[in-house]
């Protein structure tokens, strides 16, 4: 059977580069986002798309495939207004998608990983976690991330012992091409968490300009 990874935010930056570097590593990586055909070109070999909103746990749920090995959540959403323009609703609404969802789909992958010993949750940070305030019209994503990394760290502290790695990449910059936020550099920072060996897990791999 083929080794499976999932990409939660499939898309042309991270998203699509993490899938490649997964897909040309042996692994069939399912890609999901909300319009798998306005993706549908980048998604060369290995690589297949579906629908999901991030924001609907239970059709998160519904699309992870059993046998999930590698786990990755790179779905985000931010209202952009300063914190103090934003409301209840704007911050539980992008909670469900940059939280929540990731939620739902550890939620679904983790018994066959437990089951099988292994398997990798690699969640998408941002430096916002690290420190909300350069960019206040981002705040209910800093929040969001904030939360993301809180989830990961735990997580890391709880699954290390059954061999399952959780992790997060953070990336604190502009994602762009030839930039120290390259995404196929960024990629790479994935496979390598989870080629960690148990025992040598690492929590967090950070990219700083
Ligand atoms: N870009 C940056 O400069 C930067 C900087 C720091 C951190 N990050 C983090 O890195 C990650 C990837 O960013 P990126 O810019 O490189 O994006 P990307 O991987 O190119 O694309 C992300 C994809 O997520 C999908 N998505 C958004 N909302 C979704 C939802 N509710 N359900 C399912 N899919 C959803 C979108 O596709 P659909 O519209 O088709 O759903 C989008 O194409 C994000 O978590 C982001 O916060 C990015």
């Amino acid at each position: 059977m083929d080794r499976l990874c999932v990409v939660i935010g499939y898309g042309p930056g991270i998203g699509a580069a993490v899938a490649r570097r997964f897909a040309a590593a042996g692994f069939a990586v399912r890609g999901l986002c909300r319009s798998p055909d306005r993706h549908a070109a980048l998604a060369g070999p290995g690589v297949t798309l579906g629908a999901v909103d991030a924001a609907d746990a239970a059709a998160v749920a519904a699309s992870i495939p059993a046998g999930t090995e590698v786990l990755v959540y790179n779905a985000y959403a931010a209202h952009l207004a300063p914190p103090s323009a934003q409301t209840a609703a704007t911050l539980a609404a992008d909670f469900a998608v940059n939280v929540g969802g990731a939620m739902a789909a550890i939620g679904a992958a983790l018994p066959g990983m437990r089951a099988a010993g292994r398997g990798s949750i690699l969640l998408t940070g941002g430096g916002l976690a690290l420190d909300p305030t350069p960019w206040l019209p981002a705040a209910s994503l800093a929040i969001g991330k904030a939360g993301l990394r809180s989830l990961a760290l735990t997580l890391h502290a709880e699954l290390a012992p059954e061999g399952i790695h959780a992790g997060m990449v953070t990336v604190d910059g502009a994602v762009a091409p030839g930039t120290p936020f390259d995404p196929d550099r960024i990629a790479e920072a994935y496979l390598d968490l989870h080629r960690d060996p148990p025992g040598g897990f690492r929590a967090e791999t950070v990219f700083r300009g």
